[in-house]
């Protein structure tokens, strides 16, 4: 297994390329489930878990081909051969689960495996179902997978989240779009790949109002068509490299970069005394002398502060001057990073969803062992301030959702390499 070596020291100075977001991606390619016609995504990320989804589709009868730099996926389903997604494949991630809508709404019938727990936290999917439900699907849990149904086809309704999910929304919104007649989601999510989605589906043919706010409208079509988009940048990929220049000192361009998509998350950074400056095409990161001051950060639905850029920023606290106490209120147990933080010279006190971080001057290097996607980068990017050399191992996690992260990094002068399992 792949390992990352991380020597700390010296400040970042340079540019970094900034992706389109995995998430977005995610969420839009089950959207060729919903029409025989092509749909073509670019700024498509390469990573395992855009693979994964290739392969699901692939296997419930999709055309996947490559264009351009690999950046561009042309996606066709002319018709749907298979209507189960295995276990096999769903286990291995839970974005698996956005295909049930899309399959329900186009032909009727569909058989998706649970996705079963995960290191986060339980995941519950009962808020896909129930909206689906609402939608006039009849849906029985058998053997692990569940069977659904809608008999005549779905139509619409109006569902009211309990609480915000961000996979229910879009599972619900692509669902809706084919159903008969209009869908009322209340309490829907808001995060910019929700807006993404929608301009993707409405570049399809939806009819659909509201996206970015709480409620949104769906007029249900017959059809949807050929259509052409290109998925937003990601703003969890931005928002962690914008922490790398605040760990070391130093001036990076995070290039694609928009203030706009990391709005809560800029705030706190810019609270611990990071300067942040955004171009128009860029943001640029730097901070000049001295510690970071501590801040307190609860994670929330969007628009605040993102749940996937709490390790990354926990790892900053770390090291800043003063205590700063973390919430995490959307996933439980999403505090495995602390541990290994620890092992660093991280001072963290963890009770139930809350962590007090009281700031040291120096974290030293150390062998960790990262436990998820973002636990991952957070002790890279530890890693870089550290004293020392710092081995983080199990980075399959990593290629999840990072691009050549190392590269990256290196080109901005950090000394970082991975190191192959065989050698
Ligand atoms: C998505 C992202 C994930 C990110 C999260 C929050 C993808 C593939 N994943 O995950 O990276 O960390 O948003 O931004 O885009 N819940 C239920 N029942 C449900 C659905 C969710 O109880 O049916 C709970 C979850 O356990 C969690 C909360 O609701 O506590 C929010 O989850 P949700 O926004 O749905 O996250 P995901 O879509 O799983």
């Amino acid at each position: 297994m792949d390992s990352i070596l991380v020597k700390g020291g010296g400040e970042l100075h340079g540019q970094i390329p900034i992706a389109g977001a995995k998430n977005a991606a995610l969420a839009q390619m089950p959207a060729t489930l919903l029409c025989a016609e092509p749909l073509t995504l670019t700024n498509v990320p390469r990573l395992t878990d855009i693979r994964t989804m290739t392969r699901l589709l692939e296997s419930l009868g999709t055309i996947v081909s490559q264009r351009d730099d690999s950046r561009t996926l042309e996606l066709q389903t002319p018709e749907i051969t298979d209507h189960k997604a295995d276990y096999d494949i769903v286990r291995q991630m839970r974005a698996s689960i956005l295909v049930l809508g899309p399959m329900l709404a186009r032909d009727g019938h569909a058989v998706v495996s649970l996705p079963g727990g995960c290191a986060i936290g339980a995941r519950p999917v009962d808020l896909h179902l129930k909206g689906l439900e609402a939608l006039g699907a009849e849906l029985e849990l058998r053997d692990g997978y569940v069977h659904a149904r809608a008999r005549g086809g779905l139509r619409g309704g109006t569902f009211v989240f309990p609480f915000v999910s961000v996979g229910a929304t879009e599972n619900l919104l692509m669902a809706a779009s084919l159903c008969k007649g209009t869908t009322v989601l209340k309490n829907a999510a808001r995060e910019p790949e929700i807006v993404d989605l929608a301009r993707c589906l409405r570049a399809m043919g939806a009819h659909i109002d509201g996206e970015g706010s709480a409620t949104l409208t769906i007029e249900g079509v017959d059809s949807l068509h050929a259509a052409s988009h290109t998925v937003v940048t990601d703003r969890i990929e931005l928002g962690t490299y914008m922490l790398a220049p605040a760990f070391t000192g130093g001036r990076v361009e995070l290039l694609g970069g928009r203030l706009e998509l990391v709005q809560a998350f800029a705030a706190k950074l810019s609270e611990a005394g990071v300067d942040i400056e955004e171009t128009g095409n860029s943001l640029i990161v730097s901070r000049k002398n001295g510690r970071v001051s501590a801040v307190d950060v609860v994670t929330a639905p969007h628009p605040g502060f993102p749940t996937d850029l709490q390790a990354q920023m926990m790892a900053l606290l770390c090291i800043a001057e003063g205590t700063s106490v973390l919430e995490e209120r959307i996933f439980e147990n999403r505090f495995m990073h602390a541990p290994e933080l620890i092992r660093m010279g991280a001072v963290i006190d963890v009770h139930g969803g809350t962590a007090t971080v009281t700031g040291v001057d120096k974290l030293r290097g150390a062998p960790v062992m990262a436990t998820d996607l973002r636990a991952s980068v957070s002790l890279i990017l530890a890693g870089l301030a550290a004293k020392g050399e710092t081995v983080v191992s199990r980075v399959y996690h990593l290629d999840r959702g990072y691009e050549r992260v190392e590269e990256k990094l290196s080109a901005c002068g950090a000394t970082i390499e991975r190191v192959h399992a065989d050698g």
